[in-house]
């Protein structure tokens, strides 16, 4: 443990240090007002393929410019939906912030998630195309509670006893469209209660990730999941066990927060959970959202 605690690469300026779990990583010496440079950003990019979710700590007073600048150097910013357009000041924020938060202003929340708990999920796998990235960055948080927690899929997916490798091996499944990671009904859907019938993308069980090139099994989020072509009662059962192996303790790494902290994660072989916190206290993220470079 002592070893991985130490910087395990060095570029100048800034440092990689692992989190000693089974993902995550700090990048230290990086300052985010700044973009990065061509040096910085192949270390960060190179410690992002190895630890799956950097932490850059210690940057407070961030702009919703400076994080969008940063976040654009990995890739194409997803804008927000301009109907869902945000309240409390945060309406003059450019498109590709979303706010975070359970503030509510002249009785309506300035930002998405509230305070209760957000389950296990991956980000928009109801679409062909997920995003592969998000950047959360924090501006208030509350005295205690609302940690993110973050498995490692890769892990899920190495981890996996050979029967149950060759069982998933070809299997697709439907990523429920309905329901946000709160358990609300998404606007403009009805509420699925057979699985089978759930709408959404169709994605393999087991992904291979486009940069690394290594296998992690992709699961979304639980509710609404379903292993196209089995036995509902066999999709049911399969499912239970792939989450419940995919979230061991030993494949996760929490996030506490600091005010200043920015987690960048790879939306495509991890998965994150959020817990609730204290909903009379604040607490506010911006967020970023990076689409896949796609072929022209
Ligand atoms: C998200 C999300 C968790 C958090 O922004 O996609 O799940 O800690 N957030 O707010
Ligand atoms: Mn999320």
């Amino acid at each position: 443990m002592s070893a991985q605690a130490q910087p395990s690469r060095m570029d100048g300026t800034i440092s990689v240090v692992p989190t000693g779990a089974a993902l995550g990583a700090d990048i230290v010496g990086y300052d985010m007002r700044q973009p990065p440079t061509e040096e910085q950003l192949a270390v960060i990019e190179q410690a992002w393929a190895d630890h799956l979710v950097l932490r850059f700590r210690g940057n407070p007073g961030l702009t919703g410019e400076q994080l969008i600048r940063f976040s654009s150097a990995l890739g194409p910013l997803d804008k927000r939906p301009v109907k869902g357009s945000l309240r409390g000041g945060t309406n003059d924020l450019p498109l590709e912030i979303n706010v975070i938060s359970n503030i509510v202003v002249d009785g309506k929340p300035i930002g998405g998630l509230g305070a209760g708990e957000a389950e296990w999920h991956s980000d928009m796998t109801y679409k062909d195309v997920p995003p592969k990235a998000s950047c959360l960055y924090s501006l208030e948080i509350p005295p205690s509670g609302g940690g993110t927690s973050f498995v490692n899929m890769y892990k899920a997916y190495d981890d996996l006893p050979p029967e149950l490798k060759r069982r998933v091996e070809g299997l697709r499944c439907v990523h429920d469209a309905s329901i946000n990671s709160t358990g609300e009904l998404r606007e403009g859907y009805v509420a699925v209660n057979d699985p089978r019938q759930t709408i959404g993308a169709i994605h393999s069980v087991v992904k291979v990730h486009p940069v690394t090139g290594r296998k992690c099994l992709f699961l979304g989020r639980r509710r609404n999941a379903y292993l196209v072509g089995l036995p509902l009662e066999e999709s049911e059962a399969l499912l239970d066990t792939l989450w419940a192996h995919a979230t061991r303790p030993e494949a996760r790494w929490t996030q506490v927060w600091q005010v200043g902290d920015a987690i960048l994660w790879d939306n495509r072989c991890t998965m994150h959970q959020r817990d609730a916190f204290d909903s009379a206290s604040r607490r506010l993220m911006y967020r970023t959202q990076i689409g896949e470079r796609l072929a022209a």
